[in-house]
């Protein structure tokens, strides 16, 4: 299969990449010329040049691909523009340019749990239900997927939407995660119970793979048709989470400290001027704050596993043990 691979410089990217190149894909990927790319180089990855915010490259990149795994994305902005641009336009410049081709490709969407917004406490979201994003990335997603859509009659596009990501390439999510687990003790905004749902970025990379087969595209009459959650199926309570992540490091017991929201959203609002000052961006933000400030983060995966066949390789404890001895190999525990 000849494979487009957007985001291949990143967490998600790097991690399809190596994927794709075991299955004997040939992978070109589109990364900007301040990318890290070394890894993708070392693994015969061709590189095109170019950037998803001005389609520069898009032609170049989109040229004989049958697959387009659209991975890139902007998780942490200073403003909404900054998502906006990162997000939506990125991926309706990257839509456009598929339509371009005299073949277009299949495009796969890696959206996120955010577009479609908070689910409630025991009930997982499900496809079914109108998004209701409430964090400017969470809107920008969303936009993503409408881009997509627009062009659903030349186009066929699939969305995944995973929730929180973790696994080997993890350098933003659970790294600050950890610091705490070393300290033995967590934080919770809010004083209430708050429940996520999780993939390993394995599970993550071959239900891309599978939806790139054999999804069921986007339709412009059916808001639904096309878009899969992917999840480990068991929510996990915080301290659930918290509690695997310290047995996985070794450590016994975990202590979950609530704080008030107005606590959480202050220390983002720091965190963000810190950054700020510094000529940089946060990934702990105020969005981030309206984010966690939400009872529940979880998804159910029963569409995926119905029509993908979709199976998490990976509970929660599994997939930490297994993120944290890469961690180890690392250094970084
Ligand atoms: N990590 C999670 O928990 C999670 C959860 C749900 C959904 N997602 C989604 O999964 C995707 C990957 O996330 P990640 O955690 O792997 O993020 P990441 O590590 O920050 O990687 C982002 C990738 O996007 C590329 N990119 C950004 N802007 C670009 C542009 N204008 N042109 C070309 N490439 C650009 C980056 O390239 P550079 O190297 O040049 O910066 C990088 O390769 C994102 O779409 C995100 O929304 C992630």
């Amino acid at each position: 299969m000849r494979v487009l691979l957007t985001g291949g410089s990143g967490f998600v990217g790097g991690a399809l990449a190596r994927h794709l190149v075991q299955r004997g894909d040939a992978v070109k990927a589109l990364v900007r010329r301040s990318s890290r790319s070394e890894a993708l180089r070392a693994l015969g990855v061709e590189l095109v040049e170019g950037d998803l915010t001005t389609g520069e490259g898009l032609d170049r990149a989109l040229a004989g691909v049958e697959v387009v795994h659209h991975v890139a994305g902007v998780t942490k902005a200073a403003s909404e523009e900054g998502y906006q641009r990162g997000n939506a336009e990125a991926t309706r410049l990257l839509a456009e340019a598929a339509v371009r081709q005299s073949t277009p490709p299949r495009l796969v969407v890696c959206s996120s749990l955010a577009a479609a917004g908070p689910a409630r406490l025991d009930r997982p979201r499900s496809e079914a239900e109108v998004p209701r994003p409430v964090s400017l990335y969470g809107r920008s997603k969303l936009a993503a997927e409408e881009a997509v859509r627009a062009h659903a009659r030349v186009l066929q596009a699939i969305v995944l939407r995973p929730p929180f990501v973790y696994g080997p390439g993890d350098e933003v999510n659970l790294p600050p995660l950890m610091a705490m687990a070393r300290h033995g003790l967590f934080l919770k905004s809010g004083f209430g119970p708050k429940q996520f749902s999780f993939i390993h970025v394995d599970d993550l990379c071959e239900a891309l793979i599978t939806a790139g087969a054999r999804g069921e595209t986007l339709s412009s009459d059916d808001p639904v048709r096309g878009i899969y959650f992917v999840a480990d199926p068991r929510p996990y309570a915080w301290e659930e989470f918290c509690q695997a992540l310290s047995h996985g490091l070794g450590r016994q017991g975990a202590r979950v400290v609530s704080v008030p929201e107005a606590v959480g959203w202050l220390a983002a609002a720091c965190s963000e001027l810190a950054a700020r000052l510094q000529g940089k961006v946060s990934i702990l933000n105020r969005d981030k704050a309206r984010e966690m400030a939400e009872e529940a983060w979880t998804c159910s995966p029963e569409r995926a596993m119905s029509e993908l066949d979709f199976r998490a390789r990976y509970p929660l404890e599994e997939g930490l043990a297994h993120t944290i001895a890469w961690y180890r190999q690392q250094g970084m525990v």
